[in-house]
C-alpha cells in the first residue's frame, strides 16, 4: 500500500515541511524545475506562488494536466497570481505557513475532495475499510469551539445538534471530540455503549463502517447521533488523530450535519478537527478574559487559514461587555447571541436533557435554535459571515487583499 503523494515545491522551508509530512504519513515529493516533464503524478499539489514564474507555472500545469489535482497554493500579501493559476479544486493559505499547519491543510483537502486519509501506519487505508457510501454530498461538520473552558461549548453543541434535527428531520451526529475531559453523554442522557477510545487497539483497517457504527448511540427523543471519544481519562491518549479523522470520514459519509464539541486548547487533535470542519462556531462570553483568548485564537486561525469559516456565538450575551463591543475587539460580525439562564440550563443538563426540548417556550431555547439556523439557512447571517462560508478559492484571496 502506498502513502498518499505530495508534489511539493515551497522554497527554503522544504525540510520542515517534508519532514513534518512524511511524520503525518504523507509521501513528499520535491519538484525538479529543471525537468518538469520527469516529475511523477500525484495526489496533491503544494506550491508557494512566490517561487520564480518558471517553476509554479510548469509544476501548475503539471498538477492540472488531464485531471485536475488538488492544489494547496501558498500566498504571502504581495503575491501577483497569474490568471492561470487556481481552480475550483484548489485552495488558498497564507504565508508563512508552519509545517504542522500544512500537515493539517492537506488532511482537510483530502477529506474535503473526497480521498482517503492516511492512516498511521503512513498506508492509505484500504479500499474495504473505507466507507462504500457516496463522498459527494458529504455531510457539513460545525466544529463548537472556544480556547477558554466552561463558556458552554458543550451547551451550544448538544442543544445545536437537537434543534438542527428538529428544523430538518436530517440525519445529526454530535461528536465529542473533547477527548479525555468531555462528557457529552451527562449533559444528553443517551443508552451509552462505546466510545472510540474501544476502537483504539485496532489497526485501521478495522476501522470500518460497521466499527464506528457499533459505537454510536442514539438520543431516543430527538433522534440525534451520539459519537464520543469515551469515558476514561486513562484511556484519552490511545484516541490518536487519525483515528478521529478515520471518525470524520465515516461521520461526514452518513450524517448530513456533523456538530463537534471540542477540546479548549491548541492541541493536535483538537486542531485537525477545526481543520476538516466546514464552519467553526467561536464560543465567547462577554468577559475581559474570554475576548482576548479569543482574539488569540483568531490570530491563529488567519495564520492558518481558517478564519473564512468561523463564526462568533456569544454565550450568556446579556451580561457583561456588549455585543456591539465585542463585535468590534473581535473584528467579525456577531452571527449569533445566547440569552444567560442559569437555572434552567442547570434543570436541563442534571435531567440529561437539551433545553430545547425541556424548555421550548424560554428564551435560551429561541437563541439555541437560532445558532442552529446559522446552519440551516446561512443567508440569514450577519453579511460578513455569509461571505466568510464560501470555500471558493478565490474569496480567499479576496479576504486576504481586505485585510492587507
Ligand atoms: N446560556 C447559558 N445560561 C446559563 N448557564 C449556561 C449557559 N450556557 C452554559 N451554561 C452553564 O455553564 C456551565 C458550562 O457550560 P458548558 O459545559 O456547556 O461549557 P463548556 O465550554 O463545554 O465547558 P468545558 O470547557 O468544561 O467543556 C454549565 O453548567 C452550563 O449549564
Ligand atoms: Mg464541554
Amino acid at each position: 500500500m502506498e502513502r498518499p503523494t505530495i508534489l511539493l515545491a515551497v522554497g527554503r522551508d522544504a525540510d520542515a515541511h517534508t519532514d513534518a509530512l512524511r511524520r503525518a504519513g504523507f509521501e513528499p515529493l520535491l519538484f525538479d524545475a529543471a525537468d518538469p516533464s520527469a516529475a511523477p503524478a500525484a495526489d496533491l499539489g503544494v506550491i508557494d506562488c512566490d517561487l520564480a514564474p518558471e517553476v509554479v507555472g510548469p509544476l501548475y500545469a503539471h498538477l492540472h494536466n488531464g485531471t485536475a489535482t488538488p492544489t494547496l497554493l501558498l500566498v504571502g500579501g504581495e503575491t501577483n497570481l497569474p490568471e492561470s493559476i487556481g481552480g475550483a479544486g484548489d485552495e488558498v493559505a497564507l504565508k508563512p505557513l508552519p509545517p504542522d499547519a500544512l500537515v493539517y491543510r492537506l488532511q482537510a483537502l483530502l477529506i474535503r475532495t473526497g480521498r482517503h486519509l492516511p492512516v498511521e501506519s503512513g498506508a492509505w487505508a484500504s479500499e474495504e475499510g473505507l466507507s462504500g457510501a457516496p463522498i459527494a454530498g458529504e455531510g457539513h461538520v460545525v466544529s463548537v469551539f472556544a480556547p477558554k473552558g466552561g463558556v458552554g461549548k458543550t451547551t451550544i453543541s448538544v442543544n445545536m445538534a437537537v434543534a438542527l434535527r428538529q428544523q430538518t428531520r436530517a440525519e445529526v451526529l454530535l461528536f465529542d471530540a473533547d477527548v479525555g475531559v468531555g462528557n457529552v453523554t451527562s449533559v444528553l442522557d443517551v443508552p451509552y455503549r462505546m466510545g472510540l477510545a474501544d476502537l483504539a487497539d485496532s489497526p485501521p483497517e478495522e476501522w470500518t463502517d460497521a466499527a464506528f457504527e457499533q459505537v454510536v448511540s442514539q438520543h431516543p427523543d430527538s433522534g440525534v447521533k451520539v459519537l464520543t471519544w469515551g469515558t476514561d481519562p486513562a484511556e484519552s491518549e490511545r484516541v490518536s488523530v487519525d483515528l478521529l479523522l478515520a471518525a470524520m470520514r465515516w461521520a461526514r459519509n452518513h450524517h448530513s450535519y456533523v456538530i463537534v464539541d471540542n477540546h479548549p486548547g491548541y492541541d493536535d487533535r483538537t486542531m485537525a478537527m477545526l481543520a476538516v470542519s466546514n464552519e467553526i462556531f467561536l464560543v465567547v462570553t462577554p468577559e475581559v478574559g474570554a475576548l482576548r483568548n479569543s482574539s488569540q485564537f483568531l490570530e491563529l486561525a488567519r495564520e492558518l487559514g481558517l478564519i473564512n469559516g468561523i463564526r462568533v456565538v456569544v454565550n450568556r450575551a446579556n451580561h457583561g461587555i456588549r455585543v456591539q463591543d465585542m463585535a468590534s475587539s473581535l473584528g467579525l460580525p456577531i452571527s449569533a447571541t445566547v440569552v444567560s439562564n442559569g437555572p434552567k440550563a442547570v434543570i436541563a443538563s442534571n435531567e440529561g436533557k437539551p433545553v430545547v426540548l425541556k424548555f421550548p417556550r424560554e428564551k435560551l431555547a429561541d437563541d439555541l435554535h437560532a445558532v442552529a439556523r446559522l446552519v440551516t439557512e446561512p443567508d440569514l447571517a450577519p453579511q460578513a459571515a455569509t461571505q466568510r462560508s464560501t470555500r471558493r478559492w478565490w474569496s480567499r484571496i479576496g479576504a486576504r487583499a481586505s485585510e492587507a
